[in-house]
């Protein structure tokens, strides 16, 4: 028998949701395990939220998975989150012909020519594999840091004046826009940071100029629909002007 499971109705919402994961390790810790065992967890709810967004409509969700920072971390931690990206992409491989229904387009934000071989195989093939579907934007930030997107693009751009295609001055904004990992897609209207830190930590530096923020102290992986629900409603009440009045 199947379950019909009843959708909660919102007046707004984002179009775009960026999530930063975080807490992984604090759940890990106060249960007593490793914390790669915190970010399985979080792998989990991470899928959960994903296909949550994809059934309320939001059309584009960024999560951040792993910071240009991160590679700091005990090598075993950032062994383990290797690990999970690839078990992620294996397992979206296995439902392909399920995402190519939902029309789910999956890209990585980042530089991937520093992860592992294998992992970017995987990222290479889902990219191309899901490239022209256009229902749900489902991007993960992997070795990714805000700055250096902005660094890039103003690199790209450098480029083009050094070749005479463009001069400085003819420089824009949305020509850097262009040039980010979101081209084409709009800001986020609203960036979730659960664990308590109320900060950016370089995600989305550039596209959250008018981002409405979100915070709660539950961790990533106690985070629950609820929890986005509880967000979203809060989002619906925002009054947003973009600096106008
Ligand atoms: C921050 O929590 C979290 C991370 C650095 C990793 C986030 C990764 C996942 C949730 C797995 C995602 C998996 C896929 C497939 C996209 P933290 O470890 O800094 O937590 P802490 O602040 O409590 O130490």
């Amino acid at each position: 028998m199947s379950e019909e499971i009843k959708l909660p109705h919102f007046d707004i919402l984002p179009e775009h949701l960026g999530i930063i994961m975080d807490g992984n390790g604090r759940w890990a810790e106060k249960r007593g395990l490793e914390r790669s065992a915190g970010h399985k967890e979080g792998a989990r709810v991470f899928k959960k939220t994903a296909d949550y967004c994809q059934k309320i409509g939001i059309k584009y969700l960024t999560v951040y998975a792993f910071s240009t920072e991160n590679w700091k971390r005990p090598q075993k931690e950032v062994h383990a989150l290797m690990e999970l990206f690839d078990e992620y992409l294996d397992w979206a491989i296995s439902q392909e012909k399920e995402n190519e229904e939902k029309g789910v387009r999956i890209s990585f934000f980042g530089d991937e020519t520093k992860l592992p071989e294998e992992l970017q195989g995987l990222i290479e093939y889902v990219q191309n594999h899901t490239k022209d579907k256009n229902k749900f934007f489902l991007n993960i930030a992997v070795n990714y840091g805000g700055r250096a997107e902005i660094t890039r693009a103003a690199k790209i751009l450098a480029e083009k004046v050094k070749n005479g295609e463009i001069k400085p001055e003819d420089i824009t904004e949305k020509m850097i826009s262009d040039n980010l990992y979101t081209a084409d897609m709009p800001d986020p209207d609203l960036i979730i940071r659960p664990s308590g830190e109320e900060r950016l930590s370089n995600f989305m530096t550039w596209q959250s100029a008018y981002s409405e923020f979100w915070f709660s102290d539950v961790l990533w992986p106690d985070f629950t629909e609820e929890t986005l629900n509880e967000a979203l409603f809060d989002f619906e009440k925002r009054h947003r002007r973009f600096g106008g009045v």
